[in-house]
């Protein structure tokens, strides 16, 4: 690999070597970056010659053939793509990283390693390689592309690229149709970050109007004072959050833990702490405390949970964010199918049992109908009934 800083490389990235981007048939798959977008990544990797690729975020795989192109006739030069999910988000069907097959259906032993269903904090460590290109493009809600960049930079080496894409993402269409967030991750990520930073020459991303360009990619390059620096990046971890992952913090923390240091690692804690709150409670406070507080109140009572749907999964989201024993019963109608939620088992119902005075059952119900249904059953067999997230946590008298 080439190792000149991007201020000395004598080309625009965009502009160089696009006859062999040209090679692929673009009509036939289904790229989600724009042809100029292609370029630029192809641009960089036939200057640069890097020989260990990273792809973080599939989706249907145009983002993969675009780099596998631009490597296909280096033999000892490889890609990894990794991607949470199986299967394609925009119809839960077509096997995620699908259009590869369409462009190479013949690719050497070792060239392509697709990772599905997995968060790079599962697989980084287990992979045990170093890039020197890589390109994030997954979720866009911070701080999801800050965690994978956190838990890619321990295995990038120095002087690597790493590409970030949809970085004005949140110009488009107002909130995208998702109330929970402004699709702010890339653009966060990329301004916390130390590095030199290269755009396309032109701006041609028309989120905004036609007469209003943006800039929607990026490349960094990776140096000394990019880790020396990375207290910044932990620092924009405080910056509210549009998703909690519950499902990955425990193996990102874990995975973070092992690479930076204590103080960093106390920010990362805090800052999950305090964004669990503000995420998992709809937006309505920042205080974790006041949150556990409902749960650690339960402690000398017989309580029970009644639920074992998203409501369920965001308070045990709490209780490991504030680090709260939580040691109640969940019981479910479909506890046979659901079987256990992070190691809680899940119970069917049982109506029959005479239940002390003062036990509480706690119903975590989204529906509302089901959930008054259930209120009566349980009233009937003599459990105190706290009904909803609502009554739970008080919401109404939160203030801050
Ligand atoms: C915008 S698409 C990727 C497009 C692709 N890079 C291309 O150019 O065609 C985002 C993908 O990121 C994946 N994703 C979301 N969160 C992720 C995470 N934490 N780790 C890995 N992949 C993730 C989604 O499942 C989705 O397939």
């Amino acid at each position: 690999m080439r190792t000149e800083s991007f201020s000395i490389i004598p080309i625009v990235p965009e502009e160089y070597d696009t006859t062999h981007a040209d090679k692929v048939d673009w009509s036939r798959l289904n790229s989600e970056m724009s042809d100029q977008e292609r370029k630029f990544v192809n641009g960089l990797i036939r200057y640069f010659r890097p020989q260990s690729l990273l792809e973080v975020g599939v989706s249907q795989g145009g983002g993969s053939v675009n780099l596998l192109n631009s490597i296909i006739d280096q033999p000892q030069a490889g890609l990894t793509s990794i991607d949470r999910m199986e299967v394609y988000y925009g119809d839960g069907v077509t096997p995620v990283g699908n259009d590869v097959s369409k462009t190479f259906p013949d690719l050497p032993e070792g060239k392509w390693n697709l990772i599905k269903g997995k968060d790079p904090s599962e697989v980084m460590e287990m992979l045990g390689q170093w890039y020197d290109f890589a390109v994030i493009d997954t979720a866009h809600l911070h701080p999801i592309e800050s965690l994978n960049f956190l838990c890619v930079l321990p295995y990038l080496k120095d002087g690597a690229i790493v590409v970030l894409h949809d970085i004005s993402v949140f110009y488009y269409g107002g909130d995208n149709g998702n109330n929970n967030g402004r699709s702010l991750a890339t653009r966060i990520l990329m301004t916390a970050l130390t590095g030199e930073k290269i755009f396309p020459q032109r701006k041609t991303t028309a989120y905004v109007s036609n007469n209003e360009l943006v800039h929607n990619i990026v490349a960094v390059q990776i140096n000394a004072d990019t880790r020396k620096q990375i207290g910044d990046l932990f620092q924009s971890l405080y910056t509210p959050w549009e998703t909690y992952p519950g499902e990955d913090i425990r193996s990102v923390k874990n995975l973070l833990s092992k690479h930076y240091p204590i103080p960093l690692m106390e920010d990362f804690r805090q800052a999950a702490r305090l964004n669990a709150a503000w995420v998992l409670s709809g937006r309505r406070t920042f205080s974790l405390e006041r949150l556990t507080g409902a749960v650690q109140a339960l402690q000398n009572k017989k309580a029970m949970f009644y639920g074992a749907g998203q409501n369920m999964h965001s308070i045990l989201d709490l209780c490991e964010a504030g680090d709260v024993k939580f040691e109640f019963p969940i019981w479910d109608a479909n506890a046979r199918r659901i079987g256990e939620i992070y190691g809680h088992p899940v119970v069917e119902p049982n109506f029959e049992e005479q239940v002390p005075e003062g036990s509480t059952a706690i119903i975590t119900i989204g529906s509302k109908i089901i959930s008054s249904d259930v209120r009566k059953t349980l009233e009937y067999s003599g459990w105190t009934v706290i009904e909803g997230m609502d009554e739970l946590f008080d919401y109404r008298n939160l203030s801050s």
